[in-house]
């Protein structure tokens, strides 16, 4: 148990979850950003810099990750590097542990925990040699709206006429900011890897029974669906390669823009629950949407993140720069534009740090965990196997630990 009223938080990485996890500390309150780390040393100071005029903690850059552990204020460590460094990140992690380099309470890992079921595996067995609490950060389950739509919908509904047997859930926008989302042997894969991981997770919480454990409902079968539907038309490839450069190639190494798995549950008494996720980078709205719903005998729930609340509307004549001031991944500055008033809590990102703050205070190990991350992990690399086999899976594969898919391999042919 740790006997801290405060935590000190040090942040891996530096780009873009970073600062929207910085701006989310503002409604943490028992914990402050204390270190930044990212091999560009320049992109750390002004993520530091970010977090002190942020009011959110006394950040400063370190030089590595070890000197990160060594520091006696640094009680825990936001895990937030691109794919295909997380196992190294990790392993620095531990080396410095093992080595009495220092000493932390907790190591919360973005999404996805891992690239395959492999890393992931070594992922998990690592936060277990460093014996330190674990998190998964997954937002989405906290997104206000749908946390409360789930609860009231089996106070109300569920209680009185029985359990909701579907849930959708969908994120969509048009692609990702960095080059290395798009390249699969990076990232892991495309859309599926990068945003599906969300939308399992939020099917998977409708559908489960508040306070009952995740392995209340249990996988039957996976069916998997991927397509790449614009950014390998020969227009939109050259485009994307002008954006990101020579090694986004997607006439020659297209990753899938587009989506979608079945996933067949059953609850403990065998009846089957249904969770129908899509994610694509091939929706041209406003921006970032995400959309779920939660039906059962007698209710239904639905949360559209673009249905906000508030509108702008530009005419014509307002033009300027292109900007991301009304909503993530924003694609227009005229005519009628959602706004979002407070992304970060509506994304969850607020709720999300609240939660694993208290977690990592109280000595507590969050349910979301890297066990967790692997799991959802093993879903995603199971509906890449169905799309590539075209039929569908029963619940576990067994050749799913060394399974890369072909979008990761470079050889996928859509
Ligand atoms: N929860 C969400 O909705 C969400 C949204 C975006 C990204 N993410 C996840 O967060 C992670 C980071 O994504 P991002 O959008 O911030 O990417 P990004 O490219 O904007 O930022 C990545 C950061 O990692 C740093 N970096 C580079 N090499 C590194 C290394 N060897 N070790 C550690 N860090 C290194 C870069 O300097 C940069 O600061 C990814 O795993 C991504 O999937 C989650």
């Amino acid at each position: 148990m740790s006997s801290k009223k405060r935590l000190g938080v040090g942040f891996i990485g530096s780009g873009f979850i970073t600062k929207f996890h910085l701006q989310s500390w503002l409604a943490v309150r028992d914990a402050d950003v204390l270190g930044i780390w990212s091999p560009n040393a320049a992109h750390a100071a002004e993520t530091a810099a970010l977090a002190r005029s942020l009011g959110v903690g006394e950040a400063r850059a370190y030089a590595s990750i070890t000197d990160m552990v060594a520091d006696p204020a640094i009680d825990a460590l936001w895990l937030c590097g691109p794919n295909h460094r997380r196992v190294e990140n990790l392993e620095e992690i531990v080396a410095a542990l093992k080595s009495g380099h220092g000493r932390l309470v907790g190591v919360a890992c973005e999404k996805p925990l891992a690239r395959n079921v492999a890393e992931a595996r070594r992922c998990v067995e690592l936060i277990a040699q460093a014996g330190v609490l674990h998190a998964y950060l997954e937002d989405q389950i906290f997104v206000p709206t749908i946390a409360r739509g789930r609860e009231v919908a089996w106070k109300r509904g569920a209680a009185t006429s029985g359990r909701p047997y579907l849930a959708r859930a969908a994120e969509e926008h048009s692609g990702p900011h960095m080059p290395w989302f798009w390249q699969g042997h990076l990232q892991g894969g495309g859309v599926l890897n990068d945003m599906m991981c969300h939308s399992v997770e939020v099917a998977r919480f409708y559908l489960t029974e508040p306070g009952a454990p995740r392995d209340s409902i249990r996988i039957k079968k996976v069916t998997g669906h991927i397509h790449s539907l614009k950014w390998s038309r020969p227009e939109y490839a050259r485009d994307l390669t002008a954006r990101m450069g020579a090694e986004v190639d997607y006439t020659q190494r297209p990753s899938e823009d587009f989506a979608r798995a079945t996933i067949e549950f059953a609850d403990t008494a065998g009846r089957p629950l249904i969770a129908e996720v899509t994610t694509s980078w091939s929706y041209v709205g406003a921006g970032l949407r995400l959309s779920t719903e939660l039906l059962g005998p007698e209710y239904s729930f639905a949360h559209n993140s673009l249905d906000a609340g508030g509108r702008l509307f530009f005419s014509r004549k307002v033009a300027g720069p292109s900007g991301e001031d009304l909503v993530e991944k924003q694609n227009a500055e005229q005519g009628l534009m959602p706004v979002v008033g407070n992304e970060v809590a509506e994304y969850g990102y607020e709720a999300e740090n609240r939660h694993f703050v208290r977690c990592f205070l109280a000595g507590r190990q969050p349910e979301l965990d890297f066990h967790a991350g692997l799991e959802v992990v093993e879903l995603l690399m199971a509906a890449y196997m169905s799309a590539e086999q075209e039929r569908t899976l029963a619940w576990k594969p067994a050749d799913l630990e060394k399974f890369v898919p072909a979008v990761a391999r470079g050889t996928w042919k859509p």
